[in-house]
């Protein structure tokens, strides 16, 4: 079962009451749903929550907010409030749920963003996430379906968070290796939006669960596009390589799930593991056209987003096929 097997479930859901207002829904597997109230202001509206990634009940509530707010910047909006999910179980002490929110508001504030409500249920496995609602012109939606043959790919965080929280749960990991990979999910993709924003791009997405090949063959697939992703400028969390044996069963699904789209011609197999790895609260994947490129990785620096780099092109060929050069 991949990501895409569960959205053709979800895609038989009855068509929308006001279908010409639904500008953005669930045919592309986009990052949020996106409905318009007039000519000026659209809804953007997702949905995240997740079981525990990391042991500190803080960091945790932090990367889940990250996590959640990036699905209205992968779209070029802007989030405005949220809601909090929480799953919380009976025997576990209430300062930890205390801990979790108080992470998440710290970056709902720093986003601008205020929490409106929620709501939670008992559940033996602790589950945290929130719902956010944001807004966008309907004229600048970003979706995934727009990149076009000669753009570059641009990613804005370091790949390997799957690996790290693996080997962290199973007390392998260099703390200071989780300390990195914590700051990195927990940092927010507002600045990396706004770069986009400013510079304008063909097509966006985050890498989240489905890791950098997963989200790049969606965008691929519904831009009618083939991609080149250059293995050497993939940029690696320090230590991803190190923990590549403990590769979550996750990202090995994706790399199962891929594997008729994926050439690989460069680089080792456990390499192409690594771009198939899960991420959470990963970076925003954008094609940008070849002249925008050095603005937009210009508009990154000064914003600071100091990782943003280049990892490969559009090309025409095959819808989905993404070669590994
Ligand atoms: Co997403
Ligand atoms: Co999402
Ligand atoms: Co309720």
């Amino acid at each position: 079962m991949s990501p895409s097997d569960l959205a053709q479930v979800l895609r038989q859901i009855p068509p929308a009451v006001n279908p010409e207002e639904l500008l953005v829904g669930l045919d592309n597997l986009d990052d949020a749903g996106i409905y318009r109230l007039n000519d000026e202001v659209a809804l953007v509206q997702t949905v995240d929550f997740f079981t525990p990634v990391v042991d500190d009940p803080r960091a945790y509530g932090q990367i889940a907010a990250a996590n959640a707010l990036s699905d209205v910047y992968a779209m070029g909006g802007q989030p405005l409030c949220a809601m909090n999910i929480v799953c919380f179980p009976r025997d576990l002490d209430l300062s930890v749920l205390g801990e979790i929110v108080g992470g998440a508001v710290e970056k709902l504030r720093e986003a601008g963003v205020t929490l409106v409500g929620g709501h939670s249920v008992e559940d033996p496995v602790p589950k945290f996430g929130l719902a956010v609602t944001g807004t966008v012109h309907p004229d600048k939606i970003v979706t995934n379906s727009g990149a076009r043959p000669g753009d570059y790919l641009v990613l804005t965080k370091p790949l390997g968070t799957g690996v790290i929280n693996t080997a962290a749960k199973r007390g392998e990991a260099d703390p200071k290796v989780v300390k990195e990979a914590v700051r990195v999910m927990a940092t927010l993709n507002r600045a990396a939006c706004e770069a986009m924003k400013e510079v304008g791009v063909n097509a966006c997405t985050d890498v989240t669960g489905f890791g950098l090949l997963g989200h790049a063959w969606e965008m691929a697939r519904a831009s009618r596009v083939a991609l080149r992703v250059r293995i050497d400028d993939v940029p690696l969390l320090p230590g991803a390589r190190d923990y590549v044996k403990y590769l979550p069963g996750g990202s090995r699904a994706n790399r199962e799930y891929l594997s008729e789209y994926l050439v690989r011609r460069k680089g080792s197999r456990e390499d192409e593991m690594l771009l198939c790895d899960a991420q959470t609260s990963g970076g925003l994947l954008m094609a940008v056209r070849p002249e925008g490129l050095e603005p937009l990785l210009s508009a990154m620096r000064r914003l600071g987003v100091e990782e943003a780099t280049p990892v490969g092109e559009v090309v025409e060929g095959p819808p989905g096929r993404i070669e590994i050069i």
